[in-house]
């Protein structure tokens, strides 16, 4: 979401004229946008705000502004005050002011076209939001505070985005947002918005990130099923195996119902890979719930998992206390050492196969179901092509590409 928004601000920059660099000493204005989601991301943004006193003092007419989730956190005042220098606060729930902020700094826009900024993917890939916030209230997750309730987009907006960024070379979509999957607006479902962008001539795959356990729909799996242009990919947050804490954390859900709902989407789409979210060492979380969680890896075959030490974020006194670091440094690397094994044993399944796979480069580009994959030759930007699997090295797969 983050990216995404990043892309958002540096298209109402090249809307005044202004064009992206990396080099600070040529920026006329620096953005930081920071996270919050644990508190390592809200102490590097910090720091990285704390640097730009030495650039501010270089180019006393440069601008600087502190935009996103941690700044919703500590507020204009706080960072104001803490950081003299700095020109500009706007949070994440008022992202959609940017525009205002921006033109205070350096005044109304040249034009109003979009203007579509891909800084984070190569151009044949290209982010859509389609809902902003969170409704959803994990015990552990500062999301719903910092970027407030789920507000979905309408489809004609959806589309119509989809339909630009198609204009200008994208080949694969990712539908974004922090339940993507519960998006909703008037009759329309999420299942029923996928129909409508996979209808946007030039459309040729379909992401979305990320999905939450709780908000699939019947259709959906019918619908993945029909629709190969929909990615053999789903990156589906578990955060915990244990019945226990999953409850703890209010996810909505049990490991059976998880893998259960694996179980019906793998059945729609055979060969559908899955990758994950954790948080190891949730207050409270015992050995028992530890190892219930290093189970399900092996269980739902994740193809790849972001493991992360809980951070408090909430303040909620009913939650036990925390467990020590070393506790949680020794429950991590054995969760990150699980899911080495099994996402190798994942790769290794797709050798022999064919794989339809987009390329960001001559010889590089993604499987459907999200692998990278690297060919000798036969591969261009942009292009679509089917590839047969001959080998895998650490986390790539190996090909040959076939003659159509
Ligand atoms: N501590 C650790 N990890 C967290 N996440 C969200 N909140 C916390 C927290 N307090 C993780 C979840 C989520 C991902 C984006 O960040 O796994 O899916
Ligand atoms: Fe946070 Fe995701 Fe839970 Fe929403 S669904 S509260 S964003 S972890």
């Amino acid at each position: 979401m983050n990216e995404a928004d990043s892309e958002d601000i540096a298209a109402a920059f090249a809307r005044r004229g202004f064009a992206v660099t990396d080099e600070l000493k040529k920026a006329d204005a620096v953005v930081v946008n920071t996270c919050t989601v644990r508190q390592r991301a809200e102490d590097k943004a910090i720091s990285q705000v704390g640097r730009l006193r030495v650039w501010k003092e270089k180019h006393p007419g440069g601008k600087i502004f502190v935009v996103g989730c941690a700044a919703q956190k500590l507020g204009a005042k706080y960072l104001k005050q803490r950081f003299p220098f700095v020109d500009e606060v706007v949070g994440a729930k008022a992202i959609a002011d940017f525009e205002d902020a921006l033109a205070d700094q350096f005044g109304p826009a040249e034009t109003s076209e979009a203007a579509h900024k891909n800084l984070f993917r190569s151009p044949q890939t290209a982010y859509v939001t389609i809902m902003r916030g969170c409704s959803h209230r994990c015990s552990y997750c500062i999301v719903p505070a910092v970027r407030g309730p789920a507000t979905f987009l309408p489809a004609g907006e959806i589309v119509k985005d989809a339909a630009a960024r198609v204009k200008s070379g994208a080949r694969e979509i990712v539908l974004l947002g922090q339940t993507v999957n519960a998006w909703k607006h008037g009759n329309t479902g999420f299942a029923g918005l996928l129909k409508k962008v996979l209808a946007v001539p030039g459309v040729e795959r379909l992401r979305f990130m990320s999905p939450h356990p709780l908000y699939f729909k019947e259709d959906f799996a019918g619908l993945l099923a029909a629709e190969p242009r929909l990615a053999r990919h789903l990156h589906l947050p578990a955060q915990s195996g244990s019945d226990r804490i999953l409850k703890e954390m209010r996810r909505g859900y049990t490991r059976g119902q998880y893998l259960k709902l694996l179980e019906k989407l793998r059945a729609a789409a055979p060969g559908l890979a899955v990758s994950t979210d954790f948080i190891v060492g949730y207050p409270g979380e015992t050995e028992a719930d530890f190892r219930d969680t290093l189970a399900l890896v092996g269980e739902a075959r994740f193809s790849m998992a972001y493991c992360f030490k809980y951070s408090p974020r909430t303040d909620r006194p009913e939650m036990a206390s925390d467990l020590p670091d070393a506790v949680m440094e020794e429950r991590l690397s054995r969760l990150l050492a699980e899911v080495k094994r099994v996402s190798r044993l994942v790769l290794d399944e797709r050798i022999g196969k064919i794989e339809e796979v987009l390329f960001e480069t001559a010889d590089y580009g993604r499987t459907s179901g999200n692998f990278s994959l690297r060919v000798k030759t036969g591969g261009a930007p942009g292009s679509l092509l089917k590839v047969k699997v001959t080998g895998a090295d650490r986390n790539t797969l190996n090909g040959k590409v076939i003659a159509e």
